[in-house]
């Protein structure tokens, strides 16, 4: 932006990662605030954001950010097309934004699309499509082209985040996608000579790219909110149907010793170890948050994944139980944290490992 004033910056959608339906909004006003400070051009709808409905648009609108989305509705703020004059080039820039698998066979949806890709088509020098709702293949291009025309850059969805190079569909310049800002992708486009020259780069956003301090203080604050209080007791709580592991240990102690010596024993250590004490992280990091949202941390630190996360079925145990065996009831806990993002390696065999017994 600095270095060149004829520049977009553009972002296809998935601003707001997290979990929780719908998250939380601050982490959506604090993406809006990063992002009218970097002088964002427009955005998308990915997925994540349309959890948030119209409060999306809402957002993005207070920010001073044009939200690009073809419906047969927009809320305020959004725009089935945006026409930038950069340069004296027209550059379109239009959007098959996420939709509701419900939605997929909407006529009047697709209708919406169509008319705005073929407008902007007809107005536009260049054409930037922003694809979501990976729409954009070659299948589409054989189908569709002739009539509506070819989009010259695509801002492609999750689908694409493993590409590690643009692709070409036709004539159109498919660009790579990354999760969670991993990479910026960088378009030059030369129409100096007469026939226009692109060009691709991308870079990694590590450590090495120097820290925007205005920037890094709002992440900072963000994370503050983000951070629950914490209480020091070495007692154990029992409120929201939470039971500590300090109460089975009595009973189960060969259970317990073996659960210590288990990396579950220490999640919660691993987030105060890493200051990382967040709504977004605790959740799958410790049983009593998940239960009473809030945390007490004792001096040995232990706790996290505990015995209560596992056995939720037959604790507290009635008047007179007898072992029963409760195998799928505890195999089908584990994937609700283990989740491909989290646990890529992950694997049933894993099961082996928590079940208190060598082999
Ligand atoms: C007062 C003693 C006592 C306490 C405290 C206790 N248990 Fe048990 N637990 C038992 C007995 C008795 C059995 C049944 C053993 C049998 O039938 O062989 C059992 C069985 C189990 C089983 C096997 C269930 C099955 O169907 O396979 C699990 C799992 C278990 N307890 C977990 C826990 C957990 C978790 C806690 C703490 C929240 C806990 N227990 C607290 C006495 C206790
Ligand atoms: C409440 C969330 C949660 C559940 C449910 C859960 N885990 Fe985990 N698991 C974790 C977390 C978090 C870690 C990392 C702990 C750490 O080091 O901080 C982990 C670590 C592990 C590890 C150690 C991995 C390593 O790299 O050493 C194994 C093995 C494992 N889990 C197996 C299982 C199995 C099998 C189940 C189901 C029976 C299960 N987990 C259920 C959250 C969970
Ligand atoms: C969806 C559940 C989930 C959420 C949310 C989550 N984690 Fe984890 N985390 C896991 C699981 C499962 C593992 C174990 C991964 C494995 O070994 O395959 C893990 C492992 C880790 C480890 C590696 C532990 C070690 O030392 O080996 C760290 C560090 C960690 N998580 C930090 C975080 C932070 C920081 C956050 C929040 C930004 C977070 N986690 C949010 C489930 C989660
Ligand atoms: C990550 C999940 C996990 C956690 C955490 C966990 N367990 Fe288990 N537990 C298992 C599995 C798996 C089995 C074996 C079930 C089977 O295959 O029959 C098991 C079995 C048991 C049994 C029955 C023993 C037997 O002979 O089958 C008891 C009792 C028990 N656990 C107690 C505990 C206690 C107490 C804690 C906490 C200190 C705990 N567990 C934490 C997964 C877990």
């Amino acid at each position: 932006m600095k270095e060149n004033p004829n520049t977009l910056i553009i972002e296809s959608g998935n601003l707001a990662y997290g979990i929780g339906v719908p998250p939380a909004t601050y982490q959506l006003d604090t993406v809006a605030e990063v992002f009218r400070r970097l002088g964002y051009t427009a955005v998308g709808v990915g997925a994540l954001d349309s959890k948030f409905g119209d409060q999306y648009f809402r957002i993005m609108r207070e920010k001073g950010i044009p939200v690009v989305h073809a419906d047969a509705e927009v809320p305020e703020g959004g725009y089935s097309y945006l026409i930038k004059v950069v340069n004296g080039i027209k550059v379109g820039i239009v959007s098959f934004g996420y939709v509701d698998p419900m939605r997929r066979d909407d006529i009047a949806l697709e209708k919406r699309r169509y008319e705005a890709f073929v407008r902007v088509r007809r107005k536009s020098d260049l054409v930037i499509l922003l694809d979501q709702a990976n729409l954009f293949t070659p299948e589409w291009v054989k189908k569709n082209a002739y009539k509506y025309g070819m989009p010259d850059i695509v801002l492609a969805g999750g689908a694409r985040v493993s590409m590690p190079e643009p692709e070409y569909i036709g004539t159109a310049m498919v660009l790579p996608t990354s999760s969670q800002g991993t990479y910026v992708n960088r378009v030059d486009i030369d129409f100096s000579g007469g026939e226009r020259k692109i060009r691709f780069s991308r870079a990694l956003m590590d450590s090495t790219v120097p820290e925007d301090p205005e920037i890094a203080l709002l992440a900072k604050e963000y994370e503050e909110k983000l951070t629950i209080s914490v209480t020091n007791s070495s007692s154990s709580t029992n409120q929201g149907g939470y039971i500590s592991f300090q109460s089975c240990r009595g009973c189960h102690e060969a259970e317990y010793n073996q659960w210590k010596t288990t990396p579950h024993a220490f999640a919660l250590k691993t987030l105060v170890d890493k200051k990382r004490t967040t709504q977004d992280c605790l959740p799958c990091h410790s049983e009593m948050y998940r239960r009473t949202k809030q945390i007490t941390l004792t001096t040995d630190l232990l706790g996290g994944v505990e015995c209560q996360t596992c056995h939720a079925n037959v604790v507290p145990h009635p008047p007179g139980f007898k072992k029963k065996g409760d195998v799928a009831a505890i195999r089908a806990t584990c994937v609700s944290c283990h989740t491909k993002d989290r646990s890529p390696e992950f694997q049933p065999s894993w099961y082996n490992r928590v079940k208190h017994k060598k082999n």
